[in-house]
């Protein structure tokens, strides 16, 4: 899929503008690349209750998996200051999209390329549930 980088990383930036971050006003964007060329757009959606919020990069897959996504091969997240996914989320790439690029930008757009499996080695996956 020939999409490049900075396409991505703009419809990132995009969704972040959509972030629902009254809380921590840390605004999040993502967006993600299917195998067939589709992007899905997320963003954080913060909650009083805290815990009950959602990141924008599992906002974005299960986005994708809803509209009968299964196959992802990059995912775009953008913060002001070029954040690295949390755990959580890092866990549910591993889960969707394993083999997925992942373009980590600040809010210029500066990024640095990274992959799910390089920020969750030895990860608990499918594989784990299937020895
Ligand atoms: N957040 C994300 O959206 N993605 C991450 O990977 C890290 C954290 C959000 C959650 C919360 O709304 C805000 O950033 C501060 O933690």
């Amino acid at each position: 899929m020939n999409l490049n980088p900075a396409e991505l990383i703009w419809a990132a930036m995009q969704a972040r503008q959509h972030a629902y971050a009254p809380y921590s006003n840390y605004a999040v964007g993502a967006a993600v690349l299917t195998e067939d060329g589709e992007v899905f757009p997320g963003c954080n959606v913060e909650n009083a209750a805290y815990p009950a919020t959602i990141c924008a990069e599992r906002v974005a897959l299960t986005a994708a998996v809803a509209h009968g996504k299964r196959r992802f091969v990059a995912i775009a997240v953008v913060t002001r200051n070029g954040g690295s996914p949390c755990g959580a989320c890092r866990q549910v790439m591993i889960e969707l999209g394993p083999d997925m690029v992942v373009y980590i930008a600040d809010e210029t757009g500066a990024y640095r390329t990274t992959t799910v499996r390089a920020l969750l080695p030895d990860g608990f996956d499918n594989a784990s549930l299937l020895a």
